[in-house]
């Protein structure tokens, strides 16, 4: 498969063919998504929460993400990836989001960074693809300003914050984005933004009338215990916890009962060295 690059994902966009877009966390979430074809990898900050058991994304720091940026890098032959900034790494100063920019691409090998928030974020990513570090906007739900918003809760809901929504939109792709992610908003109102752009939107719980799709891979692989809260966007594609977990328990039980491992498992030697060793 040929590397997906920015003209690839604007070819998609002008063939209306839908952009497919999963996160991931580490090397084999990464090697995954990569070899199943998707076309945008996303390191995204909501690893705080699926990869490492945080109440939420804001703990986050920099240099965890880099971490984890690294590692699935180094399974990407394919995707075109991009990485998250986290809270508090891009938001003091345009200054500050080209720094910690630029260390997503060296140090977390990334090819472009996604950051949150409106028209607000606009000069700094003007400044940001006028370096050449290309920017994927995220509007609507912002999880990193769930406090503001008052938790996750759908956004764009009434005429004012669809308008809203709509001049945000506007401002990042005047400011250099090459698409939007679209989080958590009526599908209408993300279809009308959606036919007001000439840049892709990706959503996320958003309806089908986004250029694209995007969810979180432990999610739709149901990576965890029945239960747990999951947004009602997310359909469950697999059952990755039973899975593992079923697994674990047939491994603990042939231990238990010698019939793991078996002669297979081992390692032959010969029976010179054998007697030899015996003496
Ligand atoms: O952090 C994340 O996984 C995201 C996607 C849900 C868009 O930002
Ligand atoms: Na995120």
């Amino acid at each position: 498969r040929k590397k997906v690059t920015i003209n690839t994902l604007r070819s998609l966009y002008a063939a209306k063919t839908p952009i497919t877009m999963i996160t991931a966390h580490d090397f084999p979430s990464g090697l995954a998504a990569d070899l199943a074809g998707v076309d945008i990898v996303l390191v995204g900050d909501s690893l705080a929460m699926v990869a490492l058991g945080m109440e939420d994304t804001n703990q986050l720091p920099l240099s965890a993400m880099l971490h984890h940026s690294r590692a699935v890098a180094r399974a990407i032959k394919s995707a075109f990836l991009v990485t998250d900034l986290p809270m508090g790494s891009y938001e003091v100063s345009a200054e500050q989001a080209i720094a910690s920019s630029i260390k997503l691409v060296q140090e977390g090998r990334t090819q472009a960074v996604k950051l949150e928030g409106g028209a607000e974020m606009a000069p700094t990513i003007s400044r940001l693809t006028s370096l050449g570090i290309p920017v994927l906007g995220h509007i609507g739900l912002t999880p990193q300003r769930q406090s503001a918003l008052g938790g996750f809760r759908v956004q764009g809901k009434t005429l004012g914050s669809a308008q809203k929504l709509l001049a945000d939109a506007l401002a990042l792709q005047q400011a250099g984005c090459f698409a939007l992610v679209v989080e958590a908003v009526p599908e209408e109102v993300a279809r009308i933004v959606t036919d007001e752009l000439e840049i892709p939107t990706i959503g996320i719980g958003a309806g089908k009338g986004t250029s694209g799709q995007v969810l979180v891979q432990v999610d739709m692989l149901g990576y965890y215990p029945d239960g747990r809260f999951m947004p009602k966007f997310v359909k469950r594609y697999a059952n990755l916890f039973e899975h593992a977990k079923t697994g674990i328990e047939e491994y603990m039980r042939e231990v238990r009962s010698g019939e793991y491992p078996q002669r297979e498992h081992t390692y032959p030697m010969s029976q010179e060295e054998l007697e030899a060793v015996r003496g």
